[in-house]
């Protein structure tokens, strides 16, 4: 069975390609075989992953029809869907597309019939337009990193909103596989604080492991490799590998 997992919040900035990279790189090194889809039009994930925004075959063409899913596999035994920046543009070509929300269902749907894949990481774009909710009707489960900052939880409400709307009328097979706070320093009063007022609020749906702030993790993807490749012994790492570790145990 595949594991389907839409790394998703509507903010910028809060980790989602950070999370959705080094969460398919620390899978990769746990023996599963693992797709990342680049599915933001800022193809930040295809540039971390070494990849250049303008691969001949993107999730855009496919996603007009063009092709089925880009497939390119990376020496580190990633495969990569990758973006490009037309992607965002695919939010209005396809606005009176039928069934617009079910296109990356299918060309998953075709992509696992040629290869097996253990997990697909799916990184979003900071918006909840038509790339998101193909994400989400696509998706197992979705990971939602939240910034340890002031106004973190601001938009959470609508967020849920929009996952039981899917929930309800696209994919019943949706779940919150967890909360995940990101770029987590304990010496600022204002990151514990935050983090308390996700965990009252969210409860066992917050993972266990906190990613903390850590410059390696900027650094890595300026050199197109994994926080794995890059500094395997930095806290970052060690951080993704413990939530990978969880996100193995998520039913
Ligand atoms: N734990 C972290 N520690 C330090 N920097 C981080 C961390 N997580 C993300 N960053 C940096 O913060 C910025 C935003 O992260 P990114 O993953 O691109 O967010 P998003 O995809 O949600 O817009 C990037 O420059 C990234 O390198
Ligand atoms: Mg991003």
């Amino acid at each position: 069975m595949t594991q389907i997992i839409a790394v998703l919040n509507h903010k910028g900035g809060v980790g989602k390609s950070t999370t959705a990279v080094s969460l398919a790189a620390a899978l990769q090194l746990s023996k599963k075989n693992v797709l990342a889809i680049d599915m933001d039009g800022q193809a930040n994930l295809t540039e971390a992953l070494g990849l250049s925004i303008e691969e001949e075959q993107t999730v855009y063409g496919a996603m007009c029809g063009q092709y089925t899913l880009p497939l390119v596999k990376l020496h580190n035994g990633i495969t990569v869907s990758p973006s490009c920046l037309d992607l965002s543009a695919a939010e209005l070509e396809l606005i009176s597309e039928p069934g617009r929300e079910l296109i990356l269902k299918g060309l998953i749907t075709k992509a696992i019939a040629k290869e097996h894949f253990d997990y697909i990481i799916i990184d979003c774009p900071p918006s909840l337009g038509l790339l998101t909710l193909n994400a989400l009707t696509a998706a197992d489960y979705i990971i939602i990193p939240v910034q340890a900052q002031y106004l973190a939880m601001r938009g959470m409400a609508k967020l849920m909103d929009i996952i039981r709307i899917v929930q309800e009328r696209l994919n019943s097979n949706l779940k919150v596989g967890g909360i995940v706070i990101t770029q987590f320093d304990r010496r600022k009063t204002l990151n514990r604080s935050v983090r308390e007022i996700v965990n009252d609020s969210f409860h066992e749906k917050v993972f266990k492991t906190v990613i903390r702030d850590n410059v390696a993790l900027a650094e890595a993807p300026i050199n197109g490799k994994t926080i794995f490749e890059y500094n395997p012994k930095s806290n970052g790492a060690s951080d993704y590998m413990s939530l990978a570790k969880e996100v193995l145990n998520l039913k």
